[in-house]
């Protein structure tokens, strides 16, 4: 049977059509059938660019490949233009071809009047419980009891330290025998409230300071077990793992950030991580985990009065205050 004489002709343009047409509107279905989020990833321009260029240069190539194939691709476009397909065919092909390259110029160049693009929404509060705009950290100011209680365990050698810490302080302790295992934190205020308990005159002052500084110890390990692959040592959102995203790990030490926020909100947004984020916070997916999966409270608690005192910042004060 001989092949219709029209056949690679059509060849090329179906092709053209089909790979357009994957690119256009098959990625973005397949992305979210991998993906699972309720609307497509985004088919950058370029990718289109380069999948058409590509696309053209093979179809040049398959026309080109012999005189007989170049022959046969243009033999059709030759009738046409010759009237063989009859004269009303031909004078509406010279009409709408040129029509639509030139309604495509006039649509790409006419200057337009458009919705400026939403931006990402570095904080969005549209799901975040207002009841949790109050929430103060309970380790930032102890109470009278609870100095007083951590008085009686220091005074006893028996201060408790999270559980984590345990077998690292047991043989730190092993090696340094320290009189007191508050030793372990080495900040001036801890020395002071030592210094206090050996001479037998505790004041609260300094035993609250004493205090603070142990939750700041548990929570600056907590956090570099934890956080600091991503958000660094600094803090600075720089950790040996933050080059792999895409959307980077916060810089705590950006005044945009953490300090912009009530403490709360802190609590609310690592308790929930990325996938806490409403849609107003995509279209780029946060790698941050969901903490509340793996950290307790009291853990997460720590961890946020270590993250402000390393960043050197102060959470933001609620407006009811
Ligand atoms: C796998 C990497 C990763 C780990 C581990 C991680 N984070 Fe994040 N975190 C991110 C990314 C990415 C962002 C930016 C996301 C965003 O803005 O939505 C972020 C954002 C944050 C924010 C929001 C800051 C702001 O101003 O909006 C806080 C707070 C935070 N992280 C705290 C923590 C804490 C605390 C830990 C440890 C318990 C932790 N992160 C562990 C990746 C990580």
């Amino acid at each position: 049977m001989k092949k219709p004489r029209t056949l690679r002709f059509w060849t090329v343009v179906l092709s053209l059509v089909l790979v357009y047409a994957l690119v256009k509107w098959g990625i973005p279905v397949v992305s979210r059938q991998i993906t699972g989020l309720p609307f497509p990833l985004t088919v950058p321009g370029t990718l289109m660019f380069i999948y058409m260029l590509l696309t053209i240069i093979a179809l040049f190539l398959l026309v080109t490949f012999s005189e007989e194939h170049l022959a046969e691709f243009l033999d059709p476009i030759q009738r046409f233009l010759r009237g063989e397909y009859g004269k009303v065919t031909r004078a509406l092909g010279l009409i709408v071809v040129p029509g639509l390259v030139g309604w495509q110029v006039y649509d790409v160049t006419i200057p337009k009047v458009q919705q400026p693009s939403s931006l990402r929404i570095q904080h969005p509060s549209s799901n975040f419980p207002k009841k949790n705009e109050d929430l103060k950290n309970p380790f930032a100011s102890p109470s009278d009891a609870e100095v007083d209680a951590f008085i009686a365990q220091a005074q006893a050698n028996e201060v408790s330290f999270i559980p984590q810490l345990l077998t690292d302080l047991e043989s730190w302790a092993d090696y340094t025998e320290p009189a007191h295992m508050l030793e372990a934190i080495a900040t001036a205020p801890v020395r002071t409230f030592l210094r206090e308990l050996q001479a037998g005159s505790v004041s609260r002052t300094s035993a609250r300071a004493a205090l603070l500084e142990k939750h700041l110890f548990e929570g600056r390990a907590l956090y570099s077990m934890n956080c600091r692959p991503c958000h660094g040592d600094s803090v600075a959102g720089d950790g040996p793992m933050a080059d792999g995203f895409k959307l980077r790990p916060i810089n705590f030490t950006d005044n945009g950030t953490i300090e912009t926020i009530v403490e709360g909100y802190t609590f609310w947004r690592v308790s929930n991580g990325g996938p806490g984020l409403p849609t107003e916070a995509t279209p780029w997916d946060s790698a941050m985990p969901v903490w509340k999966l793996n950290l307790s409270e009291e853990e997460r608690w720590k961890i946020i009065l270590a993250e402000y005192d390393l960043a050197q910042k102060t959470p933001r004060i609620p407006e009811s205050h």
